[in-house]
Order: structure tokens, then C-alpha cells, then sequence
């Protein structure tokens, strides 16, 4: 059962796994994704993927729709509020929605017996890291917005819940996911306006947008713009499917373990743009503007725990990401046919 199975990781990782043999139910209530997902997962996968339109912070509802599939035997929690700078504006909105649909759903983990349950947590935990790269060891900082806050809890709650359980759990924490499926078929379309840069990007070279603002150029960096670990969407699913398998296998020991889910390469916002102007042969229009309140000057991944557990290891580049990128645009835009 994947939650949020229509939205960006979701959607890649219900292909992954149909691809490798499982059966798979989604839940999503559409609040930022909409049904022309099942259309595209059908194309590249041939399944025909069901999702329950529920909400998951109403607890009858959620515990009729895992009675509707009572042989299920793994649990993907994607569905979440993400949006960093709405969290500041609307923090009730993002607690009450992250916090009670994960309460929900873990409930039902719980009380069924269901051997695992996969958590989207992120990179966002760390707050602003005193040491580069971050290993799962990293103490925590306070989270720079509520958004990252509902992560740090939701990580606490999933710990507290499934000590002592029969159900194995882990948390994936995502750097910064981007790219889209190698079809073109498929890729990240948020319902509401992108704020990420990779989306930024690819919109304002398609003429959607007029430009790019890089925003702030005097962090502490190689060029002084912010350092991020871009992972492509692909490897982070990939990683889900290994996450579900090590935790049926019986290999992880803690009740839930934590992985970095990042690549372990620091790539800066201008080198970003200077990798989509290599692959796309589009020169952007960008200007440097202020720095961005909440922005972490940098942060990458050490990505060992995910290979030595999950045997992970990430399989796309930064040119792959913003090429595949790129093909989504002028696809979903009907700019490509
Ligand atoms: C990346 C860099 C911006 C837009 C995201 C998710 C968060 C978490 C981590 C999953 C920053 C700069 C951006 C623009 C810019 N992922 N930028 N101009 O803030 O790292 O967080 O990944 O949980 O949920 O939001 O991602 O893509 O917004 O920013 O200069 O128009 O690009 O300052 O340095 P971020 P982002």
C-alpha cells in the first residue's frame, strides 16, 4: 500500500514496484496530484494502479480502506504537505495533515500486524549541519521550518510506536529529489505552483516562467550559491523497493532504521543551472535575487548506510537529472511529441 501513490515519488515508486512483481494499492486524496498518474503508469508499466480517494487524517476512513486489502504486506508513507515555505505561513495546516494522517496510518500498521512500514522523512531533519557530508549520525538541529519540524516528529512517533512491534520500520530521508521517469511518460507535476529548482528551471526555459532567481550568491560556498544533494527520483524509488525487501528479509536490526537518501555529491544552484544549459542546449534567463529565510548554505549526503543495508547505490547523475527533467517539460507541455 503506498500513501500519496499519485504524487512524484510515489508515482515513480508504484512503477518500481509493479515492474518487480508486486501487487500495489495507492491511497491519495489529490490535494496536490491528480489521476492522470494512473493513465501514466499504466502506459509504462501495463497495470492499471487502483487509488483509494480518501482522506488519511479521518480514521474510519483509513481503516476501511486497509480493510478493503487485507493481504497487504508493506506500507510506503509518502503522503504529506511538503511545501517548506507554506509550512511557516499555515503551521496548524502542516501539523494536523502530516502528523494525524501518519498517526492514522500507523495505527492500521499496528493493529493488522503488517511486517513493514517505509516513512518519507528528509534532509530537512538536520537543520543547518555543523560537518559535511551528514551521516545518520549527525545530531539533529532544531528544524529551520514546521514542515521540517513534522519530519523530526514523525520520525519520533514512528520510532515510539513501532518499538516492541512486530512491524519493521524505516525511515528514508530524502535530499533533494528531481528528474523524471526515463520514458518521458511520466515526471514531477505538482498541482500546485513548483517552488523547487529543478521544476524552476525546466518551466522557465519552456517559457512558462521569465526567469530564474538564484536566490543569494555570498553563502560560504565554492561559488556562493547553495549547496544541495540533487538525487534522481528514480534511484530514491529504487531505494523503497529495497527498503520493503531488507525489512521483509528480516536483515535490519533496530526497530527502524534511518538512511541518508542522497548521493554524496554537493552541487551549487549555479552549477545546476550551468548542467541544464550543458544537456539542454537552452540558454536560461536568470538573475541573482536575495537569499531565500529558512535556505541551509549547504548540505549533502554520506549515502554508505543505504549501500552496506539496502545495497543502494545511485545510478543517475546530475546531467541525467536535469535531461530527463528537461524531456518531462516539453512533454507535459506538449512541446514534444
Ligand atoms: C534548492 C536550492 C534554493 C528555487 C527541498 C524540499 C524539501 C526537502 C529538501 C524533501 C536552494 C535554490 C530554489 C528558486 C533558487 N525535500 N532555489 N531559486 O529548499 O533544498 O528543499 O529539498 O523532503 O521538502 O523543499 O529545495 O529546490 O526549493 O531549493 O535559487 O527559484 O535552490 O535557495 O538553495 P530545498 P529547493
Amino acid at each position: 500500500m503506498v500513501t500519496g501513490g499519485m504524487g512524484y515519488i510515489g508515482s515513480h515508486t508504484l512503477v518500481v514496484l509493479i515492474e518487480a512483481g508486486y501487487d500495489v494499492v495507492s491511497i491519495d486524496n489529490l490535494s496536490n496530484s491528480d489521476l492522470n498518474v494512473i493513465g501514466q503508469i499504466e502506459k509504462i508499466t501495463g497495470v492499471h494502479v487502483e487509488n483509494l480517494n480518501i482522506d488519511l487524517c479521518d480514521v474510519e476512513a483509513v481503516a476501511i480502506a486497509f480493510d478493503k486489502h487485507p493481504d497487504i504486506v508493506g506500507v510506503i508513507h509518502f503522503a504529506a504537505y511538503k511545501a517548506v515555505g507554506e509550512s511557516v505561513e499555515h503551521p496548524l495546516m502542516y501539523y494536523r495533515n502530516n502528523l494525524v494522517s501518519l498517526i492514522n496510518v500507523i495505527q492500521e500498521v499496528k493493529s493488522r500486524g503488517i511486517p513493514c512500514m517505509v516513512y518519507s522523512s528528509s534532509c530537512t531533519v538536520y537543520g543547518v549541519p555543523d560537518k559535511l557530508p551528514v551521516t545518520e549520525l549527525t545530531p539533529l538541529k532544531p528544524a529551520e521550518s514546521p514542515y521540517g519540524q513534522t519530519k523530526q516528529m514523525g520520525e519520533q512517533i514512528l520510532l515510539d510506536a513501532l518499538k516492541g512491534s512486530k512491524t519493521q520500520g524505516v525511515s528514508l530521508r530524502y535530499f533533494n529529489p528531481a528528474g523524471a521517469h526515463p520514458t518521458g511518460l511520466m515526471g514531477e507535476s505538482p498541482v500546485n505552483v513548483a517552488l523547487n529548482l529543478v521544476p524552476v528551471i525546466t518551466e522557465t526555459a519552456a517559457g512558462l516562467r521569465d526567469e530564474v532567481v538564484v536566490f543569494g550568491d555570498d553563502y560560504e560556498t565554492r561559488d556562493g550559491t547553495c549547496v544541495r544533494d540533487y538525487v534522481h527520483v528514480m534511484d530514491i524509488a529504487r531505494a523503497h523497493k529495497l527498503a520493503l525487501e531488507a525489512a521483509m528479509a528480516g536483515k535490519l536490526s533496530s526497530p527502524v532504521e534511518t538512511i541518508n537518501m542522497g548521493i554524496g555529491q554537493g552541487v551549487t544552484v549555479m552549477e545546476v543551472i550551468l548542467a541544464f544549459q550543458k544537456t539542454s542546449g537552452v540558454d536560461l534567463n536568470y538573475h541573482i535575487g536575495p537569499a531565500r529565510p529558512g535556505d541551509v548554505p549547504a548540505i549533502y549526503a554520506d549515502y554508505s548506510k543505504a549501500a552496506s543495508l539496502l545495497g543502494w547505490e545511485p545510478k543517475f547523475t546530475i546531467d541525467d537529472i536535469m535531461k530527463t527533467a528537461w524531456v518531462w517539460e516539453l512533454k507535459r507541455r506538449k512541446q514534444l511529441t
